[in-house]
């Protein structure tokens, strides 16, 4: 089959190669000795691709492995006892391996992809949506009602948070930083669009009477601050990555004061050993496809050998929505 491989630590411009390699086996890491083969017909691309061409990932295989974390394909085989059959369209997380025409994932982070939504569409379902959930609801505590406030809001994890949270009944403030990624924005949901180079922390306050109920924030760095100072008393600031850079630091007296919390929510460290939380919230994820609040935006598509690209788009910043691969032409 063909597939991308990580060869050097070099970042995205060098560090890719094509190659040939032989069909996987049908068994996971994640589930040694079981998997479901996928026929991979689209491969998600974000932003720890981008982190593992320079080995500053948390996940740093031995080179060269294929990267890609999930794929919208079409089951080759799956295991004895599972509902999937060879032939269904599904949603896939494999971890590592989407980057290729033939991928394997555990049976319980792969989903039946709904009719409504194409391979590509699949390839943008897990990482984010599933991520988005679980920062939202199982550790944001979002209640229906609440103001939520989105960093990066045009991004993977930005377009999935504000589609999630206007399923769960919030109201959206999105920060981003152009006017490109404010029409991305506002197609995902998004109530009220600020800017990140503006007073983003006085018009939050202001259009949530005097604070939001939760953060979202995928971006850290020095605006980490001001986005405490945009919560409401008993609000919650959720830390879902650092696209911005930097790791911010808290003074927890602005905790005390304001009676605020600062909540991590890392969905991978949470549910890879814990199938039974993954499938609750696969099940919560599938109820707002269904109802057709989530409809994951897909940004830039590439073919498989033009991945290089993909990571440079969302390296420098300009991506929007989900960066895929197209792996076969469906
Ligand atoms: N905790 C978890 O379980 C989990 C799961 C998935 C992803 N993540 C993390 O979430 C983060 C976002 O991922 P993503 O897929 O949404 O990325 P993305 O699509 O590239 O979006 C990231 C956004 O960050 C903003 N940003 C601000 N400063 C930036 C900078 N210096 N360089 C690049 N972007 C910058 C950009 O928005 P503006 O230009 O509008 O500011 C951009 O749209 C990553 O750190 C990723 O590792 C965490």
């Amino acid at each position: 089959m063909r597939a991308i491989q990580i060869v050097e630590l070099s970042g995205p411009d060098g560090a890719l190669r094509a190659v040939d390699l032989p069909e996987p086996e049908p068994s996971h890491v994640l589930a040694p000795g079981s998997g479901v083969v996928v026929e991979v017909h689209a491969a998600g691309v974000s932003f720890p691709e981008v982190l593992q061409t320079r080995g500053e990932y948390q996940v740093k295989p031995d080179l060269p492995f294929v990267p890609g974390s999930e794929v919208g394909g079409i089951v080759r085989s799956s295991p004895a006892d599972s509902t999937l059959k060879a032939g269904d369209r599904v949603a896939a997380f494999c971890l590592l391996g989407a980057f290729a025409e033939t991928a394997v994932a555990p049976e319980w982070l792969t989903f039946p992809l709904a009719d409504g939504l194409d391979f590509a569409q699949g390839a943008a379902l897990i990482l984010n949506y599933h991520t988005a959930y679980f920062a939202l609801k199982l550790r944001g505590r979002l209640s229906d009602g609440e103001t939520v406030l989105v960093h990066g809001a045009a991004g993977g994890v930005g377009t999935a948070t504000l589609q999630v949270a206007k399923g769960l009944g919030a109201r959206t403030i999105a920060v981003v930083s152009n006017d490109r990624k404010e029409v991305v924005a506002r197609d995902a949901g998004a109530d009220e669009v600020v800017r990140s180079d503006g007073p983003w922390k006085d018009q939050a306050r202001e259009l949530s009477a005097g604070g939001v109920d939760v953060v979202i924030d995928p971006v850290g760095g020095d605006r980490f601050t001001d986005s405490l100072r945009s919560l409401r008393e008993n609000g919650r600031c959720v830390v879902v990555g650092f696209t911005g850079g930097s790791i911010p630091e808290v003074r927890v007296n602005r905790l005390l004061l304001n009676n605020i919390e600062v909540v991590g929510a890392g969905w991978g460290a949470s549910v890879m050993n814990r199938p039974e939380v993954e499938r609750e919230i696969g099940a919560a994820v599938g109820r707002l496809v269904d109802e057709g609040y989530v409809k994951p935006i897909v940004g830039a598509r590439f073919p498989l050998d033009r991945a290089a690209e993909a990571l440079q788009l969302i390296d420098s910043r300009g991506a929007t929505g989900k960066v895929v691969l197209e792996v076969r032409r469906s």
